[in-house]
């Protein structure tokens, strides 16, 4: 009977607890132009409840926002990005499942001529993960 008891405080705890835990970490995602002088980008980043607007950056500059990542899970952002001939490039700048070790704390992002680089904030190394649409 105790030990019913016992697991029963406990699990109340932890349902406590939990969602604190996980909603005191924030993440700080940034999103910078690395296309090359004078060149400039847009991007407009929303989740499912937060529209970031629609900004131009110019070369060298970012764009960053920080969040919280919810208790469920499904916290996600994508971004859409323009330049030059690349019209509309749509990609997640962070999804839980991927980034929740990746961008713990931290989720940078370079934009290059050559495609997305994301910054591994785990490893600290950056990772080439997009390549734009073959024109
Ligand atoms: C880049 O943006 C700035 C400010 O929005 C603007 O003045 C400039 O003409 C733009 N440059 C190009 C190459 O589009």
């Amino acid at each position: 009977m105790e030990a019913v008891i016992l697991l029963v405080m406990m699990m109340m705890m932890m349902s406590l607890w939990g969602p604190l835990v996980v909603v005191s970490g924030k993440v700080e995602a940034s999103i910078k132009n690395r296309l090359g002088s004078g060149k400039n980008m847009t991007v407009h980043c929303q989740s499912k409840d937060d529209d970031l607007g629609l900004r131009t950056v110019p070369y060298d500059d970012a764009f960053s926002w920080e969040f919280g990542v919810n208790a469920g899970g499904t916290t996600l952002f994508y971004c859409v990005l323009g330049w030059e001939s690349v019209g509309n490039y749509q990609f997640d700048a962070y999804s839980f499942g991927r980034d929740r070790v990746r961008c713990e704390t931290r989720c940078e992002w370079l934009i290059s001529v050559e495609g997305i680089y994301g910054l591994n904030g785990e490893t600290g190394l950056l990772e080439y993960f997009y390549h734009w649409p073959i024109q």
